[in-house]
């Protein structure tokens, strides 16, 4: 079994800053070049590498830049940004200034969730201890960077945490995903090159500019670089926050939370992977389930068909009605559950329809929440017994 692995959680950290003055004694190509090799991946869900997004946007001339921290953390289940929002915020802020310094920014955003007032107060007194100790704001360190954060409350919206709506929002309009290209690299907030990353993400910056690229690949297993937090939920005994290698098997998580009634555990959130308890040795990593933040456990006296129902009408309810295949499709899925439910739907040759439905979705939506928000219907009608007869597609096959 593969245990705990804890560097964002240690409970002995390195000093707050200490990781900003290595990276400002080094070229900001080289700081690039080092969180290129570290191998590391947005923790926000999608996975895109950081490097290749920083150096996007450092290639891109132009005298203002912006980054911008996404800590909207609106995904159901998921609270591990907020924990490392309350323990660790000159951390994440720390993360900040040197991807500013690295592409040339001098000015952050943090939106945060709506929800997440109380730490208001906590961000504010990280920004005041960070300037008065000469890491945040002008001239840092005496050579000549300036940097300076600024917090920004969320609209209370999921589709908030979609980078481009973000953006929409943080200019004041409503949040609705913008098409793409162009990428916030090139022209993101007030049409300026920006890079966006999750809370997580920034954290870990600063542990790799102090620790090199080689000892982030080698904490992770596989081939995935780093380690990787789970918010854990539902049926277990100990929920919480867990910091694992990326690439562990999902059992390993599991034992650790004290989950040993499972029939099933939705991997990603709502938009995620919901796998039955004979595929927990499956891993979580961008090549097998994909980790966003959370980690939910269903025991067997859970209706799955009940639990489907309740994440489609946080689709419906979420989408934020731009696009038809979204709009339409959440709410035909919607309607084919309370089918099912009723009775009306009995059996797996009546879903051909939403199925292909479910493909047409994926493929034409706009943004990630249409082209993931049929996932936990594929994943629970096919694996799951959730017709009146109790027969799932699996127990049919067999
Ligand atoms: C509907 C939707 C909601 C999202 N919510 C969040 C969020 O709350 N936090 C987050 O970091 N990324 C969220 N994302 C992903 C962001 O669009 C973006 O990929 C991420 O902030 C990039 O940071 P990373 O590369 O560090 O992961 C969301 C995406 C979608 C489609
Ligand atoms: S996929 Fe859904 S949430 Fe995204 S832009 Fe289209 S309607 Fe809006």
């Amino acid at each position: 079994m593969i245990t705990e692995k804890k560097v964002l959680l240690a409970a002995s950290q390195p000093e707050f800053g200490a990781g900003l003055v290595r990276a400002l004694a080094m070229e900001p190509a080289d700081v690039v070049g080092q969180i290129s090799d570290s191998g590391i991946r947005g923790r926000g869900g999608a996975g895109f590498p950081t490097g290749v997004k920083w150096r996007l946007a450092a290639d891109f001339s132009s005298p203002v830049k912006y980054v911008i921290c996404n800590a909207d953390e609106g995904e159901p289940g998921t609270f591990k940004d907020r924990i490392l929002i309350q323990k660790y915020s000159e951390r994440l802020m720390e993360g900040m200034t040197i991807a500013g310094y690295a592409i040339g920014a001098s000015k952050g955003i943090i939106y945060l969730r709506a929800e997440y007032s109380c730490l208001v107060p906590v961000i504010e007194e990280a920004v005041q201890k960070l300037t008065d100790k000469g890491l945040l704001g002008d001239n840092i360190q005496g050579r000549g960077v300036n940097f300076h954060i600024e917090l920004v409350r969320g609209a209370g919206a999921y589709i908030c945490g979609e980078e481009t709506a973000l953006i929409e929002s943080l200019e004041g309009r409503s949040g609705m995903p913008r098409n793409k290209p162009p990428y916030p690299v090139t022209s993101g907030y007030l049409n300026k090159p920006t890079v966006i990353n999750n809370v997580e993400t920034f954290c870990a910056i600063p542990h790799i500019v102090l620790n090199g690229a080689e000892w982030y690949n080698d904490l992770g297993s596989g081939e995935c670089s780093g380690t990787k937090l789970f918010s854990i939920s539902g049926d277990v005994e100990k929920p919480g926050v867990y910091e694992l290698p990326m690439g562990a098997p999902l059992m390993d998580l599991l034992e650790l939370a004290g989950a040993e009634d499972i029939q099933a555990v939705q991997v990603g959130g709502a938009s995620g992977t919901t796998v039955p308890a004979s595929d927990i040795s499956r891993t979580l990593s961008f090549k097998d389930l994909p980790p966003g933040g959370s980690v939910i456990v269903f025991d067997n006296t859970i209706s799955m068909i009940d639990v489907l129902d309740n994440f489609m009408n946080f689709f419906v309810h979420e989408s934020c009605g731009q696009c038809t295949p979204c709009r339409e499709g959440t709410l035909q899925l919607q309607k084919a559950i309370e089918k099912i439910i009723s009775g009306e739907i009995n059996g797996m040759e009546e879903l051909d329809g939403f199925f292909k439905l479910a493909g047409v979705m994926k493929a034409t939506s706009k943004c990630g929440l249409g082209q993931t928000a049929a996932n936990c219907f594929v994943d629970i009608v096919s694996d799951f017994a959730v017709f009146h007869g109790g027969i799932s597609s699996h127990e049919g096959d067999e």
